[in-house]
């Protein structure tokens, strides 16, 4: 990812945090109970955004580390995990020795490397002969009730909806695991809720880094298509998750 995208992804830290940064909390907690993490686990999280899940590591006691190539985000992680060691830097190059980890997480981050079985072979080389590396992504956007939503979006532009990319479908994870060598231990498909309370956290959320006039104008498609996913005040919509983790036997 260029420049560009870091200075995007740092741009909108505190708006990810406040709108998205929960919703990944059973995924988490899925790769959590997949490769053992407790105190004392040493724990990397690639991509580790406005740093929720390092705050949920280091609550149990892992000793929890993060990297994340937009400096913004790096800033937000470090102020929720401040017990955590967090540095700017992308999956592909990070700056720890080989063997530093007990296990390796990359959270709705693998997908932005450029070269996915390339990053999972660093995350490899940093983690433990043993070690775990765990991944979780968007699962298809048939599984996604966003999915709904940013398809009436793409219509009313013009446009096609947004293809599934590989990572995202049902075996995509355990064989970009396979092919950076590791042996898959498990994997699955993990519900990642996600509320909005009322129309304008809808429309925030959605329609994330947008300009305030592209939101205006898409404003009563958003809530037109959201309109089944009403409860209570706001919205409730179900998303998933597909995970998987590998282990790393040398
Ligand atoms: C959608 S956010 C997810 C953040 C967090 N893992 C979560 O689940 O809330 C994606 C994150 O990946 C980071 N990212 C983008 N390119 C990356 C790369 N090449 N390596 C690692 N992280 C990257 C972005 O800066 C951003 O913080």
């Amino acid at each position: 990812m260029g420049d560009d995208g870091q200075d995007g992804w740092s741009a909108l830290a505190g708006e990810w945090s406040e709108l998205w940064g929960a919703a990944a909390e059973p995924a988490q907690r899925a790769l959590v109970a997949a490769s053992g993490v407790g105190a004392g686990s040493r724990v990397l999280d690639v991509g580790c955004g406005s740093g929720e899940f390092l705050r949920l590591l280091t609550g149990l006691g892992a000793v929890a580390s993060g990297i994340d190539p937009a400096p913004g985000m790096v800033a937000a992680a470090r102020a929720a995990a401040p017990l955590a060691d967090v540095r700017v830097g992308d999956a592909e190059t990070l700056p720890w020795a080989d063997g530093s980890f007990d296990v390796v997480t990359a959270v709705n981050a693998l997908q932005f490397a450029e070269d996915t079985v390339g990053a999972l072979e660093e995350f490899a080389r940093v983690t433990v002969d043993g070690g775990f590396v765990a991944v979780a992504n968007w699962a298809e956007g048939a599984l996604n009730d966003l999915d709904l939503i940013e398809a009436a979006v793409a219509e009313a532009d013009g446009e096609e909806p947004q293809p599934d990319g590989d990572l995202r479908l049902a075996g995509g994870l355990e064989q970009a695991l396979a092919d950076a060598g590791f042996r898959v231990v498990t994997a699955g498909v993990v519900e990642v809720p996600w509320l909005a309370a009322d129309d304008a956290t809808l429309l925030r959320g959605v329609l994330l880094g947008e300009d305030a006039s592209v939101v205006r104008d898409l404003a009563s498609v958003v809530l037109t298509a959201a309109q089944r996913f009403r409860s209570g005040g706001g919205y409730r919509l179900v998303n998933r998750y597909r995970f998987a983790v590998g282990r790393i036997e040398r």
